[in-house]
């Protein structure tokens, strides 16, 4: 039977022949013996295998070592002797070698050695083969799983909102159509416009912008829910922090307000990144020295004095800062950086919204920690957040941390059936479409909260990737949906 190299690596020699299925990472010869480092994805350690082709074993010819290249996938068998080399404690020396699948040396992209994020994306079917991939997907799994646990731990449901939704309440960004129309001559209404009646769903469809709405009916029902699964949203915004598709974890909790939510929220993010510094310590550490060789390229005033592991144990183990809006505001419009005219949009007055270079400096200069932002200008926020009592705010909080800047958004809902139907109408909604959102408000209505958390940049945040795009499988951006 052959076993992953994770297992094989924690075995001790024998003489037992363990067989191993990979990708050869690289090959080293000298005189008759090669050393092939082998991966398979189980971890981010190779498996270093000894070839030597004089000791007499039929299964390991010269021929056979000519196709062994880097990309070529090879099956291997042998004894696992100690390793005379540093780096691992067993290495496997080679009885058998069979070439699965050949890798042309002459066309094969990737090369041991350091190629460019850039330069990854454009190759992103092979990019997974890389270290810096495969520790970022192994970790992205072990969150995936680690949220599930959190919540199921807690007593939480996880409920599947839909993907297609006929609503846009949420005004969270530019939507997605649904359509089965066909684009030649759709049919049309007496105005002009497109007839959506006649479309699959009888009205016009979009893909979702967030579970939320959703996840309050049923948070209504099972008082603690959460969703976990895509979003998307079509704002041109071509940053190194927006994706067009992205994951979006959110809960919603019954009886619950402000406070509750942001207690639920700053426990959540400790628990996510203790559990990859505790589960993914190969991978973390792989991270935390690539994220220093990384900052050694940043001027000195822009470095990390902390390596991505001390951050993040720092993060863990601090409580995060808690302010209002209007205190942000204020430490923003005396700050030097504005003083000075450094921000792109200055910071004049109350009731702007704030911009990621607002929120990084808050997180990065002022505070060094993450902080938690509160009760923001309603104007600034979306229709259901709760109004607070001064007339102005509204019960919302943002979470921004270090690198990233905002990674949860989040708030108490409005949960007083007039209050919200006179918001939505500010806001322009027409009644028919969130009938049913208004109508958990005339029965049995209770104080409910619940946050989103983007999943991406919760994993730029614990990866210390600079750009989302490296931390998505498959990113989904203006202009690209290759692979
Ligand atoms: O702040 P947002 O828009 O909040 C909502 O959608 C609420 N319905 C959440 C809730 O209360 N249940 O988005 C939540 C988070 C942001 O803080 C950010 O982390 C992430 O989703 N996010 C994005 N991530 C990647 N690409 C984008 N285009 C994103 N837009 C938001
Ligand atoms: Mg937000």
């Amino acid at each position: 039977m052959s076993l992953s190299i994770s297992k094989i690596l924690t075995m001790t020699p024998s003489d037992e022949v363990v067989s191993v299925n990979g990708w050869v990472r690289t090959k080293r010869s000298s005189k008759n013996v090669s050393f092939v480092a082998l991966n398979d994805g189980s971890t981010i350690r190779n498996l270093q295998l000894v070839v030597d082709t004089e000791k007499g074993y039929e299964g390991v010819t010269e021929e056979v070592m000519t196709q062994v290249t880097t990309g070529a996938s090879i099956s291997a068998s042998g004894k696992l002797v100690a390793s005379q080399g540093s780096g691992q404690a067993v290495e496997l020396l080679c009885e058998k070698i069979t070439v699965i699948g050949i890798a042309d040396p002459d066309e094969y992209p990737l090369q041991p050695k350091k190629h460019s994020l850039e330069f990854l994306r454009e190759i992103g079917h092979l990019r997974f083969r890389t270290n810096v991939f495969g520790a970022i997907l192994r970790v992205r799994h072990a969150l995936t799983f680690a949220i599930h646990k959190f919540f199921n731990d807690r007593g939480f449901f996880n409920i599947h909102t839909p993907i297609i939704t006929g609503s846009d309440c949420e005004g969270a960004g530019e939507m997605f159509r649904v359509t089965t129309l066909p684009d030649q001559n759709p049919p049309l209404t007496d105005d002009g416009h497109v007839d959506f009646s006649k479309d699959f769903f009888g009205k016009a469809t979009n893909l979702t912008v967030s579970g939320q709405l959703e996840a309050e009916l049923a948070a209504t029902a099972l008082s603690k829910v959460y969703t976990f699964g895509p979003t998307f949203r079509a704002e041109n915004s071509n940053t190194s922090r927006h994706l067009a598709e992205f994951w979006m974890i959110e809960p919603e909790v019954a009886f619950a307000d402000i406070k509750d939510n942001m207690d639920l929220a700053e426990e959540f993010l400790k628990y996510l990144i203790g559990y990859a510094l505790e589960n993914c310590v190969d991978d973390m550490e792989f991270l935390s020295k690539r994220y220093a060789e990384e900052e050694k390229l940043k001027p000195q005033a822009e470095r990390d004095e902390m390596s991505l592991i001390e951050k993040l144990e720092f993060v863990r183990k601090n409580s995060f800062e808690r302010v209002t809006y209007t205190q942000a505001i204020e430490i923003l419009m005396n700050c030097p950086m504005n003083k000075k005219k450094k921000f792109q949009y200055p910071v004049e007055r109350w009731g702007i919204d704030l911009q990621s270079e607002h929120e990084r400096y808050l997180v990065e200069k002022h505070f060094k920690k993450p902080v938690i932002v509160t009760d923001y200008p309603k104007e600034c926020k979306a229709f259901y957040m709760r109004a607070n009592t001064d007339g102005k705010t509204v019960a919302a909080m943002d979470i921004l941390v270090p690198g990233v800047g905002e990674i949860i958004g989040g708030s108490q809902r409005e949960e007083r059936y007039e209050q919200l139907k006179q918001r939505a109408e500010e806001f322009k909604i027409p009644q028919e479409s969130i009938w049913w959102y208004l109508d958990i408000r005339k029965f049995g209505s209770v104080v409910h909260s619940g946050f989103g958390l983007g999943f991406e940049r919760l994993l730029m945040f614990v990866t210390g990737m600079g750009n989302v795009r490296d931390v998505s499988p498959f990113p989904r951006t203006p202009k690209t949906a290759e692979f």
